[in-house]
């Protein structure tokens, strides 16, 4: 018999042990950036030093962080259930915390693409710098879905999200769409637990009967939920 389906949505919060700050601070900017000015093709046009300058941050702190405990817990749905990470997370924690399937619907970091050839993507990890071309000669620009962007990977994460006995969402503010529609497309019977201290119960949560909310940061509620759903299945 085929194992039964476990998603897992998983958003900025899940990283937070791990050093990373989340998106919405109490202060509205990420990193002390509006996201209008780091994260939007306007933004690349009016600045691209500034933008490049961000992320090369980012990946530099990227490379200086661990998974946490919640990341690892994940790895054990593997045993029993065939499990599939969807998170809007730009990070490599899921990658280096064991798991296997991870759908990047934001992109990622430790990949910058040309501007002009979308297909042309390459792991990165030193800063990136204007004059860094692809082997067309254009330059390459961050590997991430900017505010306005299309989500190219929004239709597969849809597919298993409609497909999944049982949903876990972890540490996402649930505001930022379409990734937070995805539980929209649960089957009427799928369990869905939602792990993180300040939940925001958004439309398509407020309409589920069987939502158990788990109030904790992900290195403590996480483990209660995969220990629970390893017992129920
Ligand atoms: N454990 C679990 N959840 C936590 C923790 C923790 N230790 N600390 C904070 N959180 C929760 C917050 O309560 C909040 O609900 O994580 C969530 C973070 O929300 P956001 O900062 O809005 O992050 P996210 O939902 O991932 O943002 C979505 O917005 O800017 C864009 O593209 C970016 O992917 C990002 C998207």
């Amino acid at each position: 018999m085929s194992k039964p389906i476990i998603a897992v949505l998983t958003g900025a919060g899940i990283s937070a042990e791990s050093g990373i700050n989340t998106f919405r601070g109490a202060d509205g900017l990420w990193e002390g950036h509006s996201v209008q000015d780091v994260a939007s093709p306007d933004g690349w046009r009016r600045d691209q030093e500034l933008v490049l300058d961000f992320y090369n941050q980012r990946r530099k702190q990227l490379l200086e962080v661990e998974p946490n405990a919640a990341h690892k817990d994940l790895v054990k749905l593997e045993s029993k259930f065939d499990t599939h990470i969807i998170t809007q997370n730009v990070d490599d924690l899921h990658e280096r915390g064991g798991s296997n399937n991870i759908v990047h619907l934001h992109g990622e970091l430790l990949k910058v693409r040309s501007i002009e050839n979308p297909s042309l993507v390459y792991e990165w990890k030193k800063d990136l710098i204007t004059g860094d071309v692809c082997e067309k000669g254009h330059q390459l620009r961050p590997h991430i879905v900017w505010f306005g962007e299309a989500v190219p990977l929004l239709e597969t994460a849809a597919e298993i999200v409609s497909q999944a006995n049982a949903i876990i969402i972890i540490g996402t503010s649930m505001q930022v769409y379409p990734a937070a529609g995805l539980v929209g497309y649960a089957l009427p019977g799928a369990a869905i637990y939602y792990v993180d201290p300040y939940p925001s119960i958004n439309w398509e949560l407020s309409n589920r009967p069987n939502l158990k909310v788990v109030e904790e940061k992900a290195s403590t509620g996480v483990i209660k939920v995969v220990e629970e759903l390893m017992e129920k299945y």
